[in-house]
């Protein structure tokens, strides 16, 4: 396990799996029902722009520092500008939060939150930073094993996956956490994301996402032609049971960050499996 997020925190995908997840949040504490969140892979907590591992990548001055800079950046990215200005005091900051923080300062006292994290550096980090949330807890367990244990104990469950795809087998783990999940309950919203190389790679998982569910929404932002599979060409969110009013924001949230971000060629592609 060599992957460290602190290397991309606050980059162009942290911004579009960011964005979403707090769509997605809003959408699912609408009414009164609780909420019961598992973080698969939950990472750190919250990150240091200014630290070695941030400033030799550049991946956030390019993502979440280009947006704070933009004067126009749309209202859809509001929630996740207010948060990193939260965490940095409501001013300008190094302070990057990561999805714990996010869902832990978007859930009510009657929510649950499970974040799981297997490495033992980011997972004291994690404990620490969910330490003040009495309805948060930090788990070192692997992320896909938890979810298929804890999904569908009561209340709405969201399952957010997002692996470190150092691993070859994880697109398909996140197929069977999928299943499991759903079995568990048959409504169960659920999050993944992943990187775009090469749209083989994509539309196998997505044909295989079918074979467990007929709800599956994918949105694609190709930050430029998917010609070269050596390189991270984009990435995409892939849903199961979308709240429909949040389904604005993901093709906004998309779009948005493939007209901005991207390079010639560039472009969001939302669609249902
Ligand atoms: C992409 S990062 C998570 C970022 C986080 N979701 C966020 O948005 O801030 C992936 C994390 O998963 C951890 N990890 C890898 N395999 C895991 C597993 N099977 N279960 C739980 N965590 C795992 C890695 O150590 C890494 O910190």
């Amino acid at each position: 396990m060599n992957y460290r997020h602190a290397f991309h925190a606050g980059n162009f995908a942290d911004l579009q799996k960011h964005a979403i997840l707090l769509a997605l949040l809003k959408a699912l504490t609408a009414d009164e029902t609780p909420l019961s969140v598992i973080d698969t892979h939950a990472g750190a907590g919250a990150y240091d722009l200014g630290g070695d591992m941030a400033l030799r990548s550049g991946e956030a001055a390019a993502g979440i520092g280009r947006l704070l800079a933009m004067p126009d950046a749309p209202a859809v990215f509001a929630p996740l500008v207010a948060a990193v200005k939260a965490l940095n005091g409501g001013g300008a900051g190094g302070l990057y939060p990561g999805s714990p923080l996010l869902v832990a300062r978007h859930l009510r006292r009657t929510d649950r939150y499970t974040a799981c994290e297997l490495r033992a550096d980011d997972f004291d980090s994690l404990r620490r930073t969910l330490a003040p949330y009495a309805f948060a807890q930090a788990v070192q367990a692997d992320g896909y094993a938890t979810a298929a244990a804890r999904a569908g104990k009561g209340g709405r469950t969201f399952v957010l996956i997002d692996p470190p795809f150092e691993r070859s087998d994880d697109y398909a783990q996140i197929v069977g956490a999928t299943k499991a999940v759903l079995a568990r309950d048959k409504d169960a919203v659920i999050a993944a994301w992943m990187p775009l190389k090469d749209l083989e790679t994509f539309d196998a998982f997505m044909r295989a996402m079918e074979t467990v569910t007929n709800d599956a929404l994918a949105a694609e932002l190709r930050l430029r032609p998917l010609t070269d599979p050596m390189k991270m060409n984009g990435c995409a969110m892939v849903m199961v049971g979308t709240p429909a009013s949040a389904e604005g924001a993901i093709a906004e949230v998309t779009t948005w960050l493939a007209d901005h971000l991207g390079e010639t060629g560039a472009k969001a592609r939302i669609w249902r499996a």
